[in-house]
């Protein structure tokens, strides 16, 4: 991360502290690691950020409905899955700093090297070049074509241990790229051992291997077992989808970057069953429509880059992340997965029931295929929190802190301010509030200078400021101030109502997807 970038998400996490957004885990204790508290502002905006995506699922698809399924589930789920058996991450620790690593991450640092040293040749080629033709150049230079042989080889080499869970090679690999500890700088490492990144505990008084059981690592698998229960009770016909959000829980080895990896998180996962054959057409749809949904809230579309998955999990037939331009760089922001029908067949396999489909048009039984959309509601906050922070320099001289949040997604809508503490003027507020708060989130301070209240307001991204004056008093009117142009406009009290409402209205948000 650049030094800026790490200058400015460093502002992020203190200002999401001190604005009340987000608090480390049991603080009291100095925390637990990568386990977060959303304090009473960012409570808010993730209600907001789970309602813009229920609401896009569950009302605009009738084809789609939500269910909330159990965290806890028979561990027999896991077996099917594959996570007992396949969810491990390849960990590796270096001896001398006693810091804990993913080997494959190490080893992925050196290909981003490689692929840095490609990315600055092009640079400077483009320089001397006019007219520069960067795949006729990247094609033909013979550095490039070395850094190239060389990624190649290691993500060869990388892929072939990861399938085969080899984990020697792996480990040998380590060795062969020379890969020092950051911390220590030696190469004095452990080796490499496969990690199972479930929770489990007991259920029960009695603490047995036979009563294991795990702690969710997704939510899918809620919704794949409730497969027919919905399909039956909600008379689904194909396609038709199951949309839930909810906990899951993973033991992250190298668990940092704020909110963005967690042990604790949310998922908002959607699984869409089709008929077998059709799987990829529904790929490209939901692929298209999931970056229409994230890119309706205005935080830049250029923030937003599909990346395609080279390497298929082994349910997958086609796979991709959307990803987000976060301030240490573009990551995973969300995954669309076509699944086939691995999941729904391995249920079947280990609980010996039938999870089939009748396709009364076809008169058949089938396995129906799934394509899925898995976002991260934590990394979603993180996507809307960092990009809305700005630190802006205003014309007279003086700076303030903004969060231009979607106003839709705004944990306030609209702050009423008394202009003093007197004279009226606060019952008066009270009296426009007790109209507004039916319909939106209102915040009441009358404390400290109006300039100060307006600082505070918009640190934590209320778009509207209503002040209340002596002029109210005399003809019912208020100014109300907006947010992100700063300008105050003075309007009638009955006026309000509908100047706040279209702005901040999640109708019209989801209206422009
Ligand atoms: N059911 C598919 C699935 O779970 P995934 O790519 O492992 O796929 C989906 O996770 C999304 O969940 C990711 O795109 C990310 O947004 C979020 N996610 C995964 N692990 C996370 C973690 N440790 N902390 C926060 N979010 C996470």
């Amino acid at each position: 991360m650049a030094n800026t970038e790490d200058n400015l998400f460093k502002n992020v996490i203190s200002h999401a502290k001190e604005y009340g957004f987000i608090f480390p885990s049991s603080e009291i204790y100095d925390g637990l690691s990568a386990v977060y508290d959303y304090g009473q502002n960012g409570a808010e905006l993730k209600n907001n950020i789970k309602e813009y995506w229920w609401k896009f699922m569950t009302l605009l698809h009738d084809n789609i409905v939500g269910i909330d399924a159990a965290i806890f589930m028979h561990p027999t789920t896991w077996k099917a899955s594959g996570h007992v058996d396949a969810f491990n991450d390849p960990m590796i620790d270096n001896k001398d700093s006693k810091k804990r690593y993913r080997a494959d991450q190490l080893i992925e640092g050196v290909i981003e090297k490689l692929e840095e040293k490609i990315e600055k040749e092009v640079e400077k080629a483009a320089k001397r070049f006019e007219n520069f033709d960067r795949a006729m150049f990247v094609g033909t230079n013979a550095r490039v074509a070395e850094y190239q042989k060389k990624i190649d080889e290691i993500n060869t080499r990388l892929k072939d241990a990861m399938a085969n869970n080899d984990m020697a090679a792996m480990k040998q690999l380590v060795d062969d790229l020379e890969i020092a500890d950051p911390i220590s700088g030696t190469k004095n490492w452990t080796d490499v051992r496969q990690f199972n990144l479930m929770f489990s505990t007991e259920m029960g008084s009695v603490a047995d291997d036979a009563n294991k059981i795990y702690l969710r690592p997704e939510t899918a698998q809620g919704i794949f077992v409730n497969f027919l229960n919905v399909q039956k009770t909600g008379r689904m016909k194909i396609p038709f989808g199951i949309a839930q959000i909810g906990k899951a829980f993973r033991n992250e080895i190298v668990a940092r970057q704020f909110i963005f990896r967690m042990r604790e998180f949310e998922q908002m996962e959607m699984q869409f069953f089709v008929k077998p054959g059709e799987e990829m057409k529904w790929y490209e749809f939901w692929k298209a429509k999931r970056l229409k949904w994230h890119q309706a809230l205005g935080l830049g579309n250029d923030n937003y880059r599909y990346h395609d998955h080279l390497n298929l999990a082994h349910y997958a037939n086609a796979a991709c992340d959307i990803q987000f331009n976060f301030p240490m760089g573009f990551r995973e922001l969300e995954g669309i997965h076509s699944r086939t029908d691995f999941d729904l067949k391995s249920h079947e396999k280990y609980s010996g029931k039938k999870l089939q489909y009748f396709d009364s048009e076809d008169n058949q039984n089938y396995i129906p295929y799934v394509v899925e959309t898995s976002v991260g509601l934590d990394r979603m906050f993180l996507s809307v929190l960092a990009s809305s922070y700005k630190e802006e320099k205003l014309e007279d001289g003086s700076e303030r802190v903004v969060l231009k949040i979607p106003a839709a997604l705004a944990p306030n809508k609209v702050a009423i301010l008394p202009l003093m503490k007197k004279d009226g003027l606060p019952e008066k507020a009270h009296e426009i509030m007790n109209v507004l708060k039916f319909d939106f989130r209102c915040f009441y301070e009358e404390k400290d200078a109006i300039g100060k209240r307006y600082r505070r307001q918009d640190a934590i991204g209320t778009p509207y400021c209503i002040t209340v004056d002596h002029q109210t008093l005399q003809d019912n009117t208020v100014t109300i101030r907006d947010r992100d142009t700063m300008k105050q406009e003075r309007v009638a009290i009955d006026e309000v109502k509908a100047i706040i409402s279209e702005s901040v209205s999640m109708a019209a948000l989801l209206k422009k997807v």
